[in-house]
C-alpha cells in the first residue's frame, strides 16, 4: 500500500511541477498527438526511453515487450506500426536493445521452453540458432549474451523492413527511417547499431559492428 501511496503522491508532485514551471504543459497536449518517432524497446524497468532521451509528452510513440522483438504474428505489435505510420505518419521507427537483457539472457540460455514466456522467447531463441557462430566466439557469457543483444537488434530491424507498412510507405517513397540502437545500461548512453532506409539492400544488411563492449 505504501508504494501505491508514494506513486499517486510523486505523480500529483510532478503534475504541480510541470504546470508551475510551463502553465500550458498539458493543455497543448490534449487535443493530438505529433510524435517523431515510434520506440520498439524492452519492457525492463530500469530502460525507460521518455526519461532517458528527456522526451517530452508527445514526443515518442512506444511500444514495449520483453526483449524488443518484432514478431509478425504479434497483432499489438502490428497494429501500433500500422498505425505509427498510416495514422501519425511517422517517418523515425528505432528498435532499442539493451545491455544485460534480461528476456535475451534467458533466451540465450535456452529456458523457459513452455508457457506464454516460453513461446514469446523462441524468436529470441532462433536469432542465436541463426548467429550462433558469431555469438559463441566471443569471450565469455557477458559478451555472448550482449552480442546476442546486438545481433537481435539487427534482426528485428530487419523484421520492422518485412512489415506491410514500412514496405507500402517505402514503395510511396516516404522518407522512413529505421533505427537500430542499444541502451548501455552502465553508462546511460544510446549507441547506434545500424540504420535502414528505403535504398538499403535488405538482403545484404550485415551484422553491426560490436558497441556494448
Ligand atoms: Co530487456
Amino acid at each position: 500500500m505504501h508504494e501505491v501511496k508514494q506513486l499517486m503522491l510523486h505523480n500529483r508532485a510532478w503534475a504541480m511541477e510541470q504546470v508551475a514551471e510551463d502553465p500550458q504543459f498539458f493543455s497543448r497536449h490534449v487535443a493530438d498527438q505529433k510524435p517523431v518517432f515510434l520506440w520498439i524497446g524492452c519492457s525492463d524497468s530500469r530502460v525507460a526511453p521518455d526519461h532517458f532521451t528527456q522526451a517530452l509528452p508527445g514526443g515518442l510513440f512506444i511500444h514495449r515487450n520483453i526483449a524488443n522483438l518484432v514478431r509478425h504474428d504479434d497483432p499489438n505489435l502490428m497494429a501500433v506500426i500500422d498505425f505509427a505510420i498510416g495514422v501519425l505518419k511517422i517517418d523515425r521507427i528505432v528498435v532499442c536493445g539493451h545491455y544485460g537483457c534480461g528476456g535475451i539472457k534467458a533466451a540465450f540460455a535456452g529456458a523457459p521452453t513452455e508457457g506464454p514466456l516460453g513461446n514469446w522467447l523462441s524468436h529470441a531463441r532462433n536469432v542465436y540458432c541463426d548467429h550462433s557462430s558469431e555469438i559463441d566466439a566471443m569471450p565469455d557469457e557477458t559478451a555472448q549474451v550482449n552480442r546476442l543483444v546486438e545481433c537481435n537488434v539487427r534482426d528485428q530491424l530487419l523484421s520492422v523492413a518485412a512489415t506491410a507498412p514500412v514496405r507500402a510507405a517505402w514503395a510511396e517513397g516516404r522518407d522512413l527511417m529505421l533505427h537500430g540502437w542499444v541502451y548501455d545500461l552502465r553508462d546511460g548512453l544510446l549507441k547506434t547499431l545500424l540504420e535502414i532506409d528505403r535504398n538499403t539492400p535488405l538482403d545484404s544488411v550485415g551484422l553491426p559492428e560490436r558497441v556494448l563492449v
